[in-house]
């Protein structure tokens, strides 16, 4: 075998450049356009976010008006996404309904098309804000429909973050609980390179469409390895049972060599950015709801681990027991992240196009060497 340099799962591997976001593992701190997420988390809104990751600055409040006004005048659920989504059997994953539903929506756009309009900067600026302003309601009736629920209907009086909650729940929670979910949109937003942003900016760099590269990239996040990983979070959490019995429980998996799903990072060695924040979040939520045990179970399992191994919890640890509290079933926690990705996705595929290159990269073959057909088979 030849000594060609072998980069298994890309690790370590530096493939363009971005200025959408930046992840710093030495010093755990993650910059969306510049901004710290905890700052952004803070003091913005998910739309201001929404805005900063697409156009790169912040938005003035005249832009902030223009931008959520049209987002806003497309909140409503497409009559035909409805009946494709109602056509599905109640036991699709909720994130190959929410696939299925971004692909509707794709081949109903008519500016799409057969002519090459796919990659027009404007054209492509005009659908991801669409989809940002119909993923909620995708992924509302989605849970909706599990629970046998008709469709709510979006209100235009609301923010991002409060109007989803009131067309997945019927009704507006506390300001507390739609401020915990606005800072998951916002930390789930944009993260460099990650598998599903890369799957999309992979699909963008064959110029193809952006709804096709949100379509791979959800294919890509649906893995336990990636966003699945909330939802495997709480599967934990039930499977475990009571605090008392986390190390039990953790002692036999790593036995097992099972990984531990919510904890490990491929960037991050010494912690995820993004945790301190939605721990707060969390906290923020267990004293809302009284729901202390919830809080007590996330401490005693990232303890039992930090005592055996150096592995700190990512994004997913917290989030999946925040989305559970706020009532969504457990495979509803991924399309959640969908619907906060789609603004890193369709960002990274804007900065794929404005400087593209064909993302091809090679293998080294090590399979049998050259060898003829036998004779048999050419009759
Ligand atoms: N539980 C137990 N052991 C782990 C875990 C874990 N969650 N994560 C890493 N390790 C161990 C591995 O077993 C391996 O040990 P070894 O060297 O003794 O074989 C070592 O740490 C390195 O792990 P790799 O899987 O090689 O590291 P990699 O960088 O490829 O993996 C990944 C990163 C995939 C996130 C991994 O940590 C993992 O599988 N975590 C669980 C899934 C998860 O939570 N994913 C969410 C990612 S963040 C997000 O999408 C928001």
């Amino acid at each position: 075998m030849a000594d060609t340099e072998i980069h298994k799962g890309l690790a370590g591997v530096v493939v363009d450049y971005t200025a959408v976001s930046k992840v710093n593992p030495e010093t755990n701190s993650l910059l969306y356009r510049g901004y710290p997420v905890q700052e952004l988390a803070a003091q913005c809104d998910f739309e201001e976010v929404a805005y900063l990751l697409w156009y790169g600055e912040l938005p003035t409040d005249a832009q902030l008006d223009e931008f959520t006004k049209l987002e806003r005048s497309q909140r409503t659920l497409d009559p035909t996404v409805k009946k494709v989504i109602d056509e599905l059997p109640l036991s699709a994953h909720p994130m190959d309904v929410v696939r299925t539903a971004v692909s509707v929506i794709g081949a109903q756009d008519e500016t799409l098309g057969l002519d090459p309009t796919w990659i027009d900067r404007d054209l492509t600026q005009q659908r991801s804000i669409t989809l940002f302003a119909k993923l909620p309601a995708i992924v509302a009736y989605t849970q909706r429909r599990l629970w046998g629920k008709e469709l709510v209907e979006p209100r235009d009086d609301l923010g991002y973050s409060a109007n989803f909650l009131h067309m997945t729940f019927g009704e507006v929670p506390e300001q507390v609980v739609v401020d915990a979910f606005d800072v998951s949109m916002i930390l789930y937003a944009e993260h460099s390179f990650n598998a599903s942003t890369f799957t999309a900016r992979v699909i963008a760099s064959t110029l193809s469409d952006v709804y096709s590269a949100v379509i791979g990239g959800i294919g890509a996040l649906k893995g336990p390895l990636h966003g699945g990983a909330n939802e495997a979070v709480q599967h934990t959490f039930e499977a475990i049972g009571t605090p008392d019995k986390a190390e039990a429980w953790l002692e036999d998996a790593l036995a097992n060599k099972k990984k531990v799903m919510g904890f490990g990072h491929r960037v991050y060695k010494n912690g995820d950015s993004r945790v301190p924040t939605m721990l707060t979040a969390l906290e923020t939520l267990t004293a809302y709801y009284e729901r202390p045990e919830v809080l007590e179970m996330y401490h005693a399992l990232d303890d039992a681990m930090n005592a055996r191994k150096p592995i700190k919890p990512n994004l997913d640890y917290p989030s999946g027991p925040a989305y559970n509290l706020i009532g969504f079933d457990t495979t509803m926690f991924t399309p959640l992240f969908i619907a906060a990705r789609i603004t890193g996705w369709t960002a990274h595929v804007m900065e794929q196009l404005a400087a593209n290159s064909l993302i091809r990269p090679l293998s080294e073959y090590n399979g049998p060497e050259q060898r003829e057909v036998p004779a048999s088979e050419k009759n």
